[in-house]
């Protein structure tokens, strides 16, 4: 068996998983968050390893879980955060989290300094929840913290130190630092002298399929497993999640709706470029990458939602109860800018509006709007990969937003596209599985191990009508970020 570690903002979940690809068990253990000064968003490095220890513990105390079997082990991690560590290896402040937003200075800077060279090394632009403008903003803020770290790492890579002493950082998280040479899959010489960050504080680089060692001593007897178990390196929780729902093809579309929402697809092509308009990243599967654009706010609205209008309903039925609306949610409009927009607007000043109330409409026609206003801002992601020529035969939805067969269709019907539900929901946890089960050498590749592991449980059709009709609704909706803008 192998253990996926799923290192998450609100908690970690852990999975055993069997080498057929069934999960035989999952725990989990929550940690907070702190939020000290509005646009901050911090965790104790500390929390994450009880939380990793705890889970472990609760996984191993289940029935018919053998953790004698156990082989391999991996990892998925939120992505971009920053751990500061000192000469001690000890953490030096509180984490800086990927949806903190303080550093709206240091992406300014960046942009004056490197103008689009920035974006010919990386292929990405700077922003404010990348980890470079976070290690900028502490040599700025917190001189003496910037003096004393000895190396940065990133969430999941500070975890799997304490579990085995070995430092490492995979370049799928590497590439969301905003540090990494496309080229030569080096820390950047030019980006690390012009912003005056030490190379030695940059980790080791490693892929993600990569064996950093086994377990040190104290750790495998706190949570039962054996020392023997061979921990690799993991990455970023969009990369894992990616592989985890067998997206391994150019025509295959992710879809993943949790809090936020993420429209993704792999790049065979070393030398695309979307010239920062959507995140390119490193993959965890070796040399190969997957782009990626960002709805910040997509289950997030429907939370928003539920909690404002319906506290009292359940999930369920109040998505079920839009199915009494129609298509268009009857003349209502909704755009999910709740917190801002990341992809592709990159405005954390936007709003969210509805559009076109009438008094005719209901609770159910709002539901409705909802749902289609965070579909349709998916339909903007799309249109920057259509607009660049890539073309897709199927989007695979994961998340809460793959819950519902109601919202499927509405994402088959706007998106114009087949869309796929997957038998079993675990997301990034399976990837982080597989990544331990390709590095063991059960299976030859990814694809290989994804036949095994991950299975489809239903398709969506478009219905030409319907797509027609949304056809429509998305040219409004697509007006209306420039119709607000100036008015948030
Ligand atoms: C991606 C991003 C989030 C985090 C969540 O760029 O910021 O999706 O990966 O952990």
């Amino acid at each position: 068996t192998v253990i996926g570690v799923d290192l998450g903002t609100s908690a970690v979940k852990v999975l055993l998983v069997a080498q057929s690809g069934e999960t035989l068990a999952t725990a989990s253990a929550d940690y907070p968050l702190a939020q000290p000064q509005p646009g901050y968003s911090e965790q104790n490095p500390e929390d994450w390893i009880r939380g990793v220890k705890t889970a472990l513990q609760k996984l191993h105390q289940q029935p018919d879980v053998d953790f004698s079997q156990v082989a391999g082990l991996s990892f998925s991690g939120q992505m971009h955060g920053l751990v500061l560590l000192s000469a001690a290896m000890r953490p030096l402040r509180p984490a800086i989290l990927w949806n903190d937003t303080r550093t709206t200075a240091e992406v300014e800077q960046i942009k004056q300094k490197m103008g689009d060279d920035f974006i010919a090394i990386t292929r990405n632009r700077a922003l404010e929840g990348f980890t470079l403008p976070k290690l900028l903003w502490v040599q700025k803020h917190e001189p003496e913290n910037f003096a004393a770290a000895k190396v940065f790492l990133l969430p999941k890579d500070y975890v799997r130190y304490r579990m085995t002493g070995q430092l490492g950082l995979d370049y799928s998280d590497a590439a969301g630092t905003v540090m990494l040479d496309e080229s030569t899959r080096q820390w950047s010489t030019t980006i690390l002298q012009t912003f005056g960050i030490p190379a030695s504080m940059c980790p080791p680089l490693v892929e993600a399929t990569a064996c950093v060692g086994t377990l040190i001593a104290d750790f495998a007897a706190a949570v039962g497993l054996p020392q023997t178990v061979k921990v690799f390196a993991g990455g970023a929780d969009n990369a894992c999640g990616a592989v985890g729902a067998g997206v391994l093809n150019a025509d295959q579309l992710m879809v993943s709706i949790g809090t936020s929402g993420v429209v993704s697809t792999f790049e065979p092509d070393p030398t695309t470029t979307y010239h920062g308009q959507l995140h390119y990243f490193d993959h965890v599967v070796p040399g190969q990458h997957y782009s990626m654009g960002v709805t910040l706010a997509a289950g997030h609205s429907l939370n928003w939602f539920k909690h404002t209008f319906a506290a009292d309903e359940d999930f369920t039925s109040l998505v079920a109860s839009a199915a009494t609306s129609k298509p268009g949610a009857n003349g209502l409009l909704f755009t999910p800018y709740l917190v801002g927009e990341r992809t592709p607007y990159a405005d954390a000043k936007i709003r969210g509006s509805f559009i076109g109330i009438d008094s005719r409409q209901t609770r159910a026609d709002f539901v409705r709007a909802v749902l289609e206003g965070i579909t349709f801002s998916f339909r903007d992601l799309l249109g920057l990969y259509q607009a660049s020529g890539r073309q897709f035969a199927s989007a695979i939805t994961i998340g809460g937003g793959a819950q519902s067969p109601l919202w499927l269709q509405i994402q088959a019907d706007i998106l114009n596209l087949k869309i796929v539900s997957l038998a079993t929901n675990q997301g990034p946890g399976l990837g982080a599985a597989m990544i331990a089960a390709v590095g063991l050498g059960w299976f030859a590749d990814f694809k290989a191990c994804a036949a095994n592991f991950v299975q489809v449980a239903a398709t969506y059709e478009p219905d030409p009508t319907a797509v027609r009709n949304y056809d429509q609704y998305y040219q409004l909706y697509h007006q209306v970020y420039g119709a607000t803008a100036s008015l948030t």
